[in-house]
């Protein structure tokens, strides 16, 4: 895998690599997910270690014996992990409330983005998103697709600043609450 260095002025020259993870990297990554997603200052930060230890077995079995065309990559600074993001090529996940119909059509899609707080505007979740195209582009893929919330400005002032475009909008729950918007990139040549 591909390193490069972080090229921020916040990053005083520190080298960044990134690699696909194995399942030795499992805790780490978990830890990482915990630390973004379900943050111990939130209404129910006191779950986060059970959060963090059914993601790490998940992601234990996905590593080890992991499908064809998936990747899960992590960011190092100094052996460090500092972020990750996972690639597959599947179906979009749909809404828990809309049904789904039998086999759906298989897409380059990136989920689980995270960057830990403290070494967040480095370029470190760029550079993630970089390698990501990268694989993508050997599994012959023209596009990338993912889902963000609305309402997490800062993730989609990265995703657009790379390219991404709004597909469509979605509805998390029936009627009401925070949308969630599918975007797309289209790969260049
Ligand atoms: C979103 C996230 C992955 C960004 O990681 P990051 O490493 O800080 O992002 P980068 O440094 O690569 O950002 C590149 C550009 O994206 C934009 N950006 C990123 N985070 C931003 C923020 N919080 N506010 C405004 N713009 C932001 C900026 O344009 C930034 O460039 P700049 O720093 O030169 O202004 C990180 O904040 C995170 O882990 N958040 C919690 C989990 C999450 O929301 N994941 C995305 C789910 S869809």
């Amino acid at each position: 895998m591909k390193s490069f260095e972080i090229s921020s002025e916040q990053a005083s020259g520190v080298p960044l690599t990134v690699r696909a993870a194995g399942a030795e990297d499992a805790g780490r990554v978990a830890a990482i997910l915990a630390e973004c997603f379900h943050p111990v200052e939130g209404p129910v930060g006191f779950l986060q270690p059970w959060i963090q230890a059914s993601l790490k077995g998940e992601l234990a079995n996905r590593l080890r014996t992991p499908p064809a065309f998936y990747s899960c990559l992590v960011a190092m600074v100094n052996e460090h992990p500092v972020g990750t993001v996972e690639v597959a090529m599947r179906g979009l996940p749909q809404p828990w409330w809309i049904p789904s119909f039998g086999v759906r059509d298989r897409l380059a899609y990136v989920s689980n983005l995270a960057v830990s707080p403290a070494f967040r505007r480095r370029g470190v979740a760029r550079g993630l998103l970089v390698e990501v195209e990268h694989l993508v582009r050997r599994w012959n893929q023209a596009t990338v697709n993912l889902h963000v919330m609305e309402h997490n400005q800062g993730a989609l002032r990265l995703y657009r600043s790379l390219g991404y475009r709004l597909e469509r909008s979605e509805q998390e729950w029936p009627f009401f609450g925070p949308r969630k918007l599918l975007l797309e990139k289209r790969l260049g040549p």
